[in-house]
């Protein structure tokens, strides 16, 4: 396939960050490349501004960072995809856009139909890919559920555009995991759940300390659970009451 010739017929200028676009009949993701300032994720930006700060916790300082018009997410996935991890194959890319394979639906999407009902099955294999990767001395900076995707019950990973630096990896690696067990908030999982997952992960990983390393990370900050047994938590936005949720649960059940 021709790619450049074909997308001489989209006016990519119009597109949105990310558009499925489709090719001869076949479906793609074209992702443009824009510097990540503009669109930094709340919960990213709470957990290095605020908690960083605060807690001075090691594994939540800030790390990444986004040159304008660099492509290297698609040099990440092409890089990745040699080791056989299921993140999108690349089939063109250039300074200002790459075009990805379609994987799929979105995980979180996928989970929320009521027809459903091992939904802890399905998390249990995108932790797992999360573990798949760290063992390769990789970390993701974004994994929260809706970077999943699902396609004829294979999971993918997507958006890796964090910029994550060497000396940051095995902390951005615990990391990962927390973002991926803050935003399950929504799902309306059961609490042992949780723990269950963090077990799936160990199992599956060469560092078979993470669970421990998280119970521990949670225990320190046990009194900000006063927070959400009060319902204050509430308060403090969507991300801080999920982050609160989580040290809650992981301390209590
Ligand atoms: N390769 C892909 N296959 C299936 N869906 C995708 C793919 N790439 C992106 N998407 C969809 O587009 C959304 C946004 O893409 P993403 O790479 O996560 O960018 P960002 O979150 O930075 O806007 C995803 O949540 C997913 O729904
Ligand atoms: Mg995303």
């Amino acid at each position: 396939m021709n790619f450049e010739k074909e997308l001489l017929k989209i006016d990519i200028k119009l597109l949105p960050k990310v558009s499925k676009i489709s090719i001869d009949g076949r479906n793609y993701y074209l992702k443009k490349n824009i510097d990540k300032k503009l669109l930094r994720k709340k919960l990213l930006f709470f957990i290095q501004k605020v908690v960083s700060k605060i807690l001075f916790f090691r594994i939540l300082s800030p790390t990444v960072n986004i040159k304008n018009n660099s492509n290297h997410e698609a040099i990440k996935l092409v890089n990745l995809k040699k080791y056989d991890l299921n993140v999108p194959e690349v089939f063109f890319s250039c300074s200002n856009f790459f075009i990805l394979e379609d994987c799929g639906e979105r995980l979180k999407d996928f989970l929320k139909k009521p027809e459903i009902y091992n939904k802890i099955d399905y998390l249990k294999k995108a932790i797992s890919s999360i573990a798949n990767l760290h063992n390769l001395g990789f970390a993701h900076g974004g994994s929260q559920i809706r970077n999943f995707t699902i396609d004829n019950d294979n999971i993918f990973m997507i958006d890796f555009e964090e910029i994550i630096p060497e000396e940051y990896i095995s902390d951005i690696q615990i990391r990962d995991v927390l973002i991926f067990l803050i935003s399950l908030s929504n799902l309306e999982i059961e609490d042992e759940d949780y723990h269950a997952l963090l077990k799936e992960y160990d199992k599956v990983s060469n560092n078979r300390f993470i669970y421990k390393k998280i119970l521990n990370i949670v225990s320190r900050v046990k009194f900000l659970t006063k927070f959400y047994k009060t319902g204050f938590s509430k308060y403090l936005g969507k991300d801080i009451h999920d982050f609160i949720k989580l040290i809650y649960i992981l301390n209590y059940n």
